[in-house]
């Protein structure tokens, strides 16, 4: 080689399958988009966060565990799953803590799915399955839904010799609806014990549909079901990264050997044992959602727009015009929400349910962009 001249270097060859994962595209923070609006209070109703901010007895506690961050955190989350397995009526062997759920549905690939393996998943769900599945080289079985609802029949039907896992969100971000006990029971007769049946909750506290199956109640004869929640929702700890899993011990035992010695940041250990315990904090809430829900729906149906009745703490909501548009317009008047075309339904918004003010101020800026900009006289 002549002196001087550059050296071909070969880079190191990414895995083929990664190439499939559209890396995660993150929103500005809500910092720079006051700074580049202008606007002083601008809000974000597009995460499904708590509105009304982190729980105060788990603010408390993190303040006083924060001295003590120079030491690693407990690798086995001893007090929460303690507190967990009180609240939950389990054994602490059958809880695993993640660094928020999606890790736990990250550990869940890694313990099981190989690329000779299927997951079989819902149309407009929750992305991180299909992350999951092609993070591990595993196929993906979508199945379409049935009324914008997740189609149990449809997904045991899907179920064939090669799939390892099922993902259920319940209830489904984006749509908000659910799918009950009774339904749930017939899936579950109808799955063999060698499919893993994943049932996202995250948003179950919000659920007051009697119908909802009780999943715990399931576990010890479901030895193939697997429940996880999250601690970033009604708990307000979303920045924090706290989610868990519920399973029977064998399960749980075999996620745990994927699992970082110390996935659980201190501080979030410390402040989800202290939300866990913020009775009034859950009920305060659930309270706000609920009438925040109730405002919207009227507020939808006064402006003849279509939406689906909610389980959770957002509503999807057919704008009848480009999503992507409306968001940019309601971005302009400080409002952040999401347009619902990257779970495949163009022309919805989700819209999470924030604090009266925040709702009545979503309802006049999207009242505002549809008459000046979705040619609609309202
Ligand atoms: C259905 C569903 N599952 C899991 C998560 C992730 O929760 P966590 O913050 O615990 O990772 C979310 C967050 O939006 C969600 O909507």
């Amino acid at each position: 080689m002549p002196p001087g001249a550059p050296i071909a270097m070969k880079l190191p060859e990414i895995r083929t399958t990664i190439l499939r994962i559209k890396p995660y595209v993150p929103g500005k923070p809500i910092e720079e988009v006051q700074r580049e609006l202008g606007i002083e209070d601008v809000i974000k109703l597009a995460s499904n966060e708590n509105p009304l901010g982190p729980s105060p007895k788990g603010m408390e506690a993190l303040q006083e565990a924060a001295g003590r961050i120079h030491i690693y955190p407990d690798s086995n989350c001893y007090y929460l799953k303690e507190a967990l397995a009180k609240h939950l009526s389990v054994a602490p062997e059958q809880l695993i803590i993640g660094n928020g759920s999606d890790e736990i549905l990250k550990m869940l690939g890694e313990a099981f799915l190989t690329p000779e393996d299927e997951v079989v998943l819902s149309e407009h769900t929750f992305s991180v399955y299909q992350f999951v599945a092609r993070l591990m080289g595993a196929g993906e079985v979508v199945v379409p839904m049935k009324d914008y609802t997740v189609d149990l029949e449809a997904m045991a039907k899907a179920v064939g010799p090669k799939t390892k896992m099922v993902f259920i969100c319940n209830p489904n971000n984006p749509t908000g609806t659910f799918v009950g006990a009774d339904e749930l029971d017939r899936f579950l007769d109808a799955v063999p014990p060698g499919v893993l049946v994943v049932m996202d909750e995250a948003y179950y506290e919000y659920v007051d549909d009697p119908s909802y199956p009780d999943t715990v109640a399931m576990l010890p004869s479901r030895k193939n079901l697997v429940i996880l929640r999250t601690f970033s929702k009604i708990y307000g700890l979303a920045g924090l990264r706290v989610g868990y899993g519920i399973g029977n011990p064998e399960v749980i035992a075999a996620i745990n050997r994927v699992r970082e010695p110390f996935n659980v940041n201190s501080l979030a250990q410390a402040a989800a044992v202290a939300a866990l315990a913020d009775e009034e904090f859950l009920q305060q809430s659930r309270a706000v959602n609920r009438a925040g829900k109730e405002f919207l729906y009227q507020e939808f149906e006064r402006l003849g727009l279509s939406f689906l009745p909610s389980q959770s703490n957002f509503i999807l909501v057919d704008v009848g015009m480009d999503s992507q548009q409306l968001m940019g317009a309601m971005l302009q008047r400080g409002v952040i929400i999401r347009a619902a075309d990257s779970f495949g339904l163009p022309g919805f918004i989700r819209v999470t349910i924030g604090r009266e003010q925040d709702n009545r101020r979503f309802i006049d800026a999207l009242i505002d962009v549809l008459e000046k900009e979705g040619g609609v006289r309202l």
